[in-house]
């Protein structure tokens, strides 16, 4: 009878320590808002001597990126929004519990419940948090085209829900592809105009607080373009006069001037202002102070950027009365 009874207890014991463990149930996948506190309850069958552990991997990539967060009742770093329970509830039957409290949109993740069970063999559960928040607009730079060519310009957002995109120019220009809104996350423009180019919005919106918008600046590239308000300038000896050249051109520009194919300098005789008025237009104005005899003639004015350059003939012509400036 009491060795029946030894059996007994041995039989029971070795079951118990051998036993399968088993995750009866897991919290249902959650939705919270920011700030907001949630449990996450792990329960368990015949854990015996294994160890359960508490992990989280990103929602969009569920890839090896685990971090353990907790093994059995204690927490694996020092978060104070984040605690640990375990909940005895006999048969055999244990509550693990994981609370966050003041929830971010970075706790957004699946919780998993982790259990090895022999070297190689784990069982798992895990929970889906999503905290709803408003849209994140990735990183985004400046894109360059040359005229004539394709673009396809792509503005990606997070956020839950998930937003939705869509582009606008600035001062509500027509878009490239016509309209003044394009709905959808790439922008295509088939082939660039220099019109094209300028200020893009992209706009994320999900309905959590307002639409996140972010400027991107789309720049399409073209060899200069010179026009002279006054091809033909009059002046009389001795008094000061000025060429000017109007250039439009991208990427930078650079404008020098010549006369006899020597190309003119500023100094004591000539003034060179070149001044930028906008990313794509720049402007230069060549004073000469005093006009003497020989600087009756032509001038040209030559704009050059990576794609070509361009020259642009100007004339001074003798006048025999002044003419003011
Ligand atoms: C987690 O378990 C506790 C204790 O059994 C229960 O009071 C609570 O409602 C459970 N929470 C969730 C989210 O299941
Ligand atoms: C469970 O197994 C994994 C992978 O083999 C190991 O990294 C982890 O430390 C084990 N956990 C416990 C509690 O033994
Ligand atoms: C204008 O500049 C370009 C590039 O520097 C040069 O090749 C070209 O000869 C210049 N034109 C004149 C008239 O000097």
């Amino acid at each position: 009878m009491r060795t029946i009874s030894l059996l007994f207890v041995l039989f029971i014991r070795v079951y118990y320590v051998f036993g399968v463990p088993e995750i009866v149930s897991i919290t249902d996948d959650t939705v919270v808002s920011e700030g907001d506190n949630v449990v996450f309850n792990c329960t368990v069958k015949d854990i015996g001597a294994h160890s359960l552990e508490w992990k989280k991997t990103n929602l969009e990539s569920i890839d090896d990126s685990e971090v353990l967060l907790a093994l059995r009742g204690t927490l694996n770093f020092a978060d104070p929004r984040y605690t640990v329970n375990i909940f005895p509830k006999g048969d055999g039957v244990v509550i693990y519990r994981f609370s966050i409290k003041k929830i971010h949109a970075s706790d957004m993740g699946y919780y998993i419940c982790s259990i090895n069970v022999s070297q190689k063999e784990k069982i798992t559960s895990s929970v889906a948090l999503s905290v709803k928040h408003s849209p994140v607009i990735l990183d985004i730079r400046p894109f360059h085209v040359a005229e004539g060519q394709e673009l396809e310009a792509v503005c990606e957002a997070y956020g839950y829900p998930i937003p939705t995109i869509s582009w606008k120019r600035e001062n509500d220009v027509i878009m490239p592809g016509g309209g003044r809104v394009l709905n959808g996350n790439t922008l295509m423009i088939t082939k660039a105009h220099r019109l094209d180019g300028g200020n893009y919005f992209c706009i994320a919106d999900n309905n959590i607080g307002e639409p996140v918008v972010r400027i991107v600046r789309i720049n399409v590239e073209f060899a200069p373009v010179i026009s002279v308000p006054c091809p033909k300038v009059f002046q009389a000896e001795g008094y000061l006069t000025k060429l000017e050249c109007k250039v439009k051109g991208y990427p930078s520009v650079s404008i020098s001037w010549y006369k006899s194919g020597v190309q003119l300098q500023g100094g004591e005789k000539y003034e060179i202002l070149t001044t930028d008025n906008s990313y794509e237009s720049t402007n230069s104005v060549l004073t000469i102070s005093q006009v003497c005899n020989k600087d009756y003639g032509d001038y040209f004015c030559n704009a050059t950027n990576k794609l070509g350059h361009v020259e642009a003939r100007l004339n001074l012509w003798k006048w025999i009365v002044p003419i003011p400036f």
